[in-house]
């Protein structure tokens, strides 16, 4: 028992975001060297090998290669156990992101120093923001030219109305960067080109009155701003509150270089110290506590044909209390069914090993035989909980698709099926038509090139897409509507998800204002409640 406690407190989970090339893989792979987890830069499965592929096809599976292969890593530094989700960089599969958040009980954004929020990061970010839980930024690539740092943390603060707490200044950037100023200690820890790779850099104690120290370290220039910098954020600037930093209202940040391993140490330590061990958990009205000794878990994501050899799908959980054990039975709350989970395993960088055990915090995948949707919950028969479900975003784009060749049906229907059940679309179809073709709901279009690419490649059937105009949907409240004797706009169309449920498929905003107007009594909803 004092065992489990002393696992579940040296827990450390966080989700990983950034715009793709901000530096995210490579400040992971950094990452993973300080833990031991890999031995040397470039293991970072996803990238390096994708990168230079010519066609789009491949493009996408590097998408996905990003989310998959890396997409749960665990390492050990300094005594505590940490899990990094991975999340895709692209605004498409910002539901995929959210879903990884609900997993997570803080959040790391790299940002490219030179660029800033850029329009496709500003989605996810503040998905991040909606979630209220602790966002620690690592502003990259500050050896290349970079914009004000202050630039930087306005647009920060601008964009998702949270404060900014700078834990190190940089000295400089670009070929004039000169290291960065560890606010706390009162430190400088000076960059050179030369750091790169090594581990550790040894930081100099340095008192900012000390002139002939610090004209000797950074230029008599950079001094001068260095002090009206640091003078000026001190008296300025937010204070620091840690309680605020638990709240996502208030986001430590940090300026490095991931490439030059520079400032990522401080970064990590300092990461460590401000965030949180496991955090308790909704169940209905309910708080489930990590340190409760029976397992909970829920499924935030789904993943199948990862290994197109093994054919597997695999259901992601996060450990919410307790102690997994590989040999115990558990109780599956949306089936209603005990069962054992099979396969159990955990991801470490490219490698994939079966695990016995496993403590709040963690994120296990186990072997999914088709029976497990997102938003489940796996808990003990003697003490049953139901986690609250995640959210699915309303599709923004709709797609009529069929298959070219008639012969596969059971393919067709199978492959969307599955797709579907993983979140990465949704489903709907025009009742009493008859009409074969599919309608399919994403939140961007790479989903639906993801779709095409996954059927063909992973269920062997091509398909037509016809792309529809609409880009709102509502489900309509209450079974005693007739959907078919509403007065609507002739471009709206009536259409049932999987569950039998009536929505209707708007072209604009307008057309939803109308239906509203001359239907007296009708209630539309944003999100199904699943
Ligand atoms: P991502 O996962 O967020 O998409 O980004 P990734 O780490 O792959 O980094 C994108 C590019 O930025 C890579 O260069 C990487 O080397 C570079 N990079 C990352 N951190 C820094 C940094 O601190 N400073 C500088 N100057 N560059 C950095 P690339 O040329 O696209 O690829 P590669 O051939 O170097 O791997």
């Amino acid at each position: 028992m004092a065992d489990m406690k002393k696992e579940i407190e040296r827990r450390r989970t966080f989700a990983i975001i950034s715009h793709p090339d901000a530096g995210k893989t490579t400040l992971t792979e950094k990452l993973l060297l300080y833990g031991g987890a890999i031995q040397q830069a470039g293991s970072v499965k996803g990238k390096a090998t994708a990168r230079h592929a010519v066609s789009d096809w491949m493009e996408l599976e590097k998408q996905r290669g990003i989310s998959i292969t890396s997409s749960v890593m665990q390492f050990e530094y300094d005594g505590y156990c940490i899990n990094i989700l991975d999340t895709p960089g692209h605004q498409d599969f910002s539901e995929d992101t959210y879903r990884t958040l609900m997993a997570a009980d803080s959040a790391v954004m790299v940002i490219d120093g030179a660029k800033g929020i850029e329009p496709q990061t500003r989605k996810l970010f503040k998905i991040c923001a909606m979630r209220n839980i602790p966002i620690f930024t690592f502003i990259n690539k500050m050896d290349r030219e970079a914009r004000s740092p202050y630039d930087l943390m306005e647009e920060l603060e601008n964009e998702f109305g949270i404060g900014t707490y700078p834990m190190n200044w940089p000295i400089g950037c670009g070929s004039d960067f000169k290291g960065v100023y560890d606010r706390n200690k009162g430190e400088i820890l000076a960059f050179s080109e030369r750091h790169r790779g090594a581990s550790k850099i040894q930081a100099t104690e340095i008192d900012l009155n000390d002139d002939a120290a610090l004209d000797e370290m950074i230029g008599e220039k950079l001094k001068n701003v260095l002090r009206d910098d640091i003078e000026l954020l001190d008296m300025a600037g937010n204070e620091f509150d840690l309680q605020a930093v638990h709240n996502g209202k208030l986001s430590p940040v940090f300026f490095g270089s991931a490439l030059n391993n520079f400032g990522v140490e401080l970064f990590l330590e300092n990461f460590l110290r401000l965030t949180t061990a496991p955090l308790p958990r909704l169940s209905g009205d309910s708080i489930v506590d990590p340190f409760d000794p029976t397992f909970s878990a829920f499924v935030f994501k789904i993943q199948a044909n990862m290994n197109k050899a093994h054919r597997d799908r695999i259901a992601f959980m996060r450990i919410c209390s307790g102690k997994f054990q590989r040999d115990k039975e558990y109780f599956h709350m949306q089936g209603g069914k005990s069962l054992r989970l099979a396969q159990p395993q955990q991801l470490m960088a490219d490698d994939r090993a079966i695990i016995d055990e496993a403590y709040a915090g963690d994120i296990i995948g186990v072997f999914d035989p088709g029976i497990f949707s997102i938003g489940d919950t796996i808990c003990e028969r003697s003490n049953k909980v139901q986690f609250e479900g995640i959210p699915t975003f309303a599709p923004e784009i709709f797609s009529a698709i069929e298959r070219t060749d008639t012969m596969k049906r059971k393919q067709f229907e199978k492959g969307i099926a599955q797709i579907a059940q993983e979140g990465a679309i949704q489903i709907f179809h025009e009742p009493y038509t008859g009409v074969e073709e599919v309608i399919v709901g994403v939140v961007g279009v790479l989903q639906l090139e993801v779709l095409e690419y996954r059927l063909k490649t992973e269920y062997g059937v091509d398909i037509r897409r016809r792309d529809l105009g609409y880009e709102h949907v509502r489900w309509i409240v209450g079974d005693d509507v007739k959907p078919d004797e509403l007065n609507l706009t002739s471009d709206t169309k009536w259409v049932q998800d999987f569950k039998g449920r009536n929505l209707l498929l708007f072209t604009n905003p307008w057309n939803i204002t109308w239906a509203l107007d001359k239907n007296p009594g009708l209630e539309l909803m944003e999100f199904s409640k699943n």
